[in-house]
């Protein structure tokens, strides 16, 4: 009986042999999966494009809390990236990655080649045959500056979620159009996956955890931190009373305007769930921001 209990601790990972796997392809991970699954376990899928931090920590922390195992995926998925993006410097480490997931307790780290997510496309994934793609939500904020990074970014998600099939995926806050649309395609698709979001980590003086923080030169850095402080403004003024959507938006826009660094993108006030662009602020509206820090773009939010 006790060989039998450790055989079973070994191959459900628990206490004795926790052993994280580090899966490169598409069959590999199908036959991890059904040992997953041969383990009761709920499944959870935490996509990522690597270059991990404690925002990407919190996702796999959420996954946990769910009860579930946490497959981890870090791809950078060419198909998001616009012609003139930062694909080729975007931050890559693999090895500082396994050690973050494996500190993290994750059963299973994803990370599979352009070929295994994009086969037969003669290596370029932009000249794949089939895409996914969400039409509506798609179309402000990111979808109308960035052309075809949701079409990328929906391909890529349903992708990897036929592959690893997952119970339950979990999406940050941090990138709040991008969880509405996953949702929007999960529900128009029929996908049985359970969609949970995590908020967005910070550092301490505000700035939203990020991979491309890691590109801002000191300077730049010091003042990355408007972003958060214009939607603090934005919250606070709406907590006291505010409720039009331009006053929110100029006061957005007034402070970004003080850090000479930054140069806004966008700053506006949306409904929470349709993303149409709002005049009246209510609860549950999002205030969204976005602006190029250097070289740099970044984005953020706030549920007000
Ligand atoms: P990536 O930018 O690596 O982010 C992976 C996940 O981590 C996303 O759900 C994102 O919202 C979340 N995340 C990033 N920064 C966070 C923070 N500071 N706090 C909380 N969560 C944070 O988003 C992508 O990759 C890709 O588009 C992907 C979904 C993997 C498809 O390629």
């Amino acid at each position: 009986m006790r060989r039998g209990f450790l055989r079973d601790a070994i191959e459900t990972r628990s206490y004795y042999e926790r052993v994280m796997d580090m899966i490169r392809t598409v069959n590999e991970m199908q036959a991890a999966l059904s040992a997953m699954r041969r383990s009761g376990r709920r499944v959870a899928l935490v996509p990522t494009m690597g270059a991990l931090h404690e925002g990407h920590a919190a996702l796999m922390r959420r996954a946990r809390e769910q009860g579930a195992a946490a497959v981890v995926s870090i791809y950078v998925n060419p198909t998001q990236f616009g012609p003139h993006e930062d694909f080729k410097q975007y931050p890559r480490d693999l090895g500082a990655d396994e050690q973050l997931c494996n500190r993290e307790k994750v059963e299973v780290v994803f990370a599979p080649s352009d070929d295994e997510m994009y086969p037969g496309d003669g290596g370029s994934a932009h000249a794949a045959a089939t895409w996914v793609e969400e039409t509506t939500l798609s179309r402000r904020f990111e979808g109308e500056r960035r052309p075809g990074h949701f079409r990328g970014v929906c391909t890529v998600v349903a992708k990897l979620f036929h592959i690893v099939q997952p119970d339950l995926a979990i999406f940050g806050q941090k990138d709040y159009q991008q969880l509405k649309v996953v949702q929007r395609m999960v529900r128009d698709l029929r996908f049985p996956i359970e969609i949970f979001f995590a908020p967005t980590v910070r550092e301490p003086d505000g700035l939203a955890l990020s991979s491309r923080n890691a590109r801002l030169s000191t300077a730049e850095r010091a003042q990355a931190a408007v972003l958060s402080k214009a939607l603090r403004v934005a919250y606070d003024l709406f907590t006291e009373g505010e409720q039009s959507a331009h006053r929110l938006e100029a006061a957005m826009q007034r402070t970004v305007s003080l850090a000479p660094v930054a140069r806004l993108d966008y700053a506006q006030i949306a409904d929470g769930e349709t993303l149409e662009p709002v005049a009246n602020v209510q609860h549950g509206s999002v205030a969204l921001i976005a602006a190029h820090v250097g070289k740099v773009r970044l984005i953020d939010n706030a549920i007000l």
